[in-house]
């Protein structure tokens, strides 16, 4: 196995306006002239007044709404958004929410100008998987820290037809800019507060998580973001708490896991999340609570294939050193799981009640979208995949 950095390219034209009402400034970052569509959620962003702050701001352009987009995305719902978008012409789309209105955001501007049907941007089985090569700019407001979405150029939507959650990316779908105020999150549950925890822990993961490179500022970079969320998690999820700093590490270390910093040159795993996407496409479990389930079963399934790595994790992220290496690295992974648990979490299918019949419903919908060759060597078959659904009943 190479055991060097990788060459890379890094580039990210996001521009982050972060901090306290810096909402206001939207007319600013939007160019002069343009028709632009708002679209949201189920309706947290109308609730809590964050839809007319964007309104009132945006005073001077020519406004539209889409509204309802759900949790997990689906084609079905971002269809209507897509026809709305070519029948009356909006050339600027903003999203004003968390991953999920983000991610269909990034759909739409992708499929307004896409040249052909729009579920062959999906590869997996799903489509063609051709690339996108031209989308709408569109900006972002978000509300809930977890995905990276706001500064990444990946999108996950659900094709609710074929039960199946697939992702694409492409050089021209990152946002142009995205409004990130620690201030809006302080109307989040705690549910969706230790989702966004559990999410982007599990995103350094899966780019730390592999073999060593000598890679020494993305692992000391992951591992930073590791012990910040281990830090500030238990506080993150008291929903009355609004502590203006600690949101803000909050929202920035999520934002900092997944805006392809940390992946640069090093080998990536991602089983995590494909095992995970299958389990929210059958059960709809949300996406940080699949994690929770997947991570752990994979880390003791995967032990001898990440034995270096969990050593290094054991040490610097948990400050374990007592024992022989089998017990460092099989404390790291009970102190990662009950992490989860402190958060409000359960690690196993039986926490969610469902049992044995997942095993084989799972591994068949991998099966049919290509996921049969995973993980950092592309060595974790379906038979891999299978005693870690099992490992985590
Ligand atoms: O829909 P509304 O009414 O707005 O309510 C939402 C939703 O019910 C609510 N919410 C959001 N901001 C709020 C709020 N409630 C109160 N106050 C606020 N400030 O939270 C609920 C969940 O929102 P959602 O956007 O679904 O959550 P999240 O940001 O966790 O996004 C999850 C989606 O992102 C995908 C996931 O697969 C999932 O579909 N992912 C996207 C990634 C990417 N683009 O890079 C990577 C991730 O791994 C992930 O797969
Ligand atoms: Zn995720």
């Amino acid at each position: 196995m190479n055991q060097e950095i990788a060459n890379f390219d890094y580039y990210n034209p996001t521009h982050i306006v972060f901090g306290k009402d810096r909402l206001k400034e939207l007319a600013t970052l939007i160019p002069q002239g343009k028709k632009v569509l708002l679209l949201y959620g189920g309706g947290s962003v109308v609730r809590f007044g964050t839809l007319d702050k964007v309104k009132q701001a945006l005073s001077g352009f020519e406004l539209g709404e889409f509204g309802g987009i759900e949790a997990n995305p689906t084609f079905e719902t971002l269809s209507k958004a897509i026809e709305l978008v070519k029948a009356e012409g909006y050339d600027f789309l903003l999203a004003v929410g968390g991953g999920s209105v983000i991610d269909g955001t990034k759909f739409v501007a992708s499929a307004a100008k896409f040249d052909g049907d729009p579920l062959d941007i999906f590869g997996n089985g799903v489509g063609a998987g051709r690339p996108v090569t031209s989308a709408l700019p569109f900006g972002t407001v978000l509300t809930l820290p977890a995905t990276g979405s706001e500064m990444n150029s990946g999108a996950v939507i659900t094709i609710k037809a074929k039960k199946a959650k697939v992702s694409f990316g492409s050089a021209v779908t990152f946002p142009v800019f995205s409004i990130l105020d620690p201030e809006l999150t302080y109307t989040l549950p705690a549910r969706q507060l230790a989702n966004g925890v559990i999410d982007a822990f599990v995103h350094i993961m899966e780019q730390y998580m592999t073999y060593p490179v000598g890679a020494m500022v993305q692992d000391r970079y992951a591992e930073g973001l590791l012990q910040t969320l281990i830090e500030i998690g238990p506080d993150v999820i008291k929903e009355d708490l609004h502590d203006y700093n600690l949101r803000a590490n909050f929202m920035w270390t999520a934002t900092n896991a997944l805006n392809g910093t940390l992946n640069k040159g090093v080998p990536q795993d991602w089983a995590s999340h494909s095992l995970g996407h299958e389990i929210t496409a059958l059960y709809g479990i949300d996406h940080a609570r699949t994690l929770a389930i997947v991570l752990p079963a994979l880390l003791s399934v995967r032990k001898q294939e990440k034995r270096e790595k969990l050593l290094q994790y054991a040490e610097r992220v948990w400050q374990i050193t007592e024992g022989d290496a089998e017990e460092r690295i099989d404390a790291a992974i009970v102190k990662t799981g009950q992490f989860f648990e402190v958060l409000g979490a359960g690690t196993h299918f039986s926490d969610y009640n469902l049992g044995e019949e997942v095993v084989e419903a799972l591994v068949s919908q991998l099966s049919d979208h290509k996921l049969t060759a995973i993980s950092e060597r592309g060595d974790q078959t379906l038979e891999v995949s299978r005693e870690i659904y099992r490992k985590a009943l």
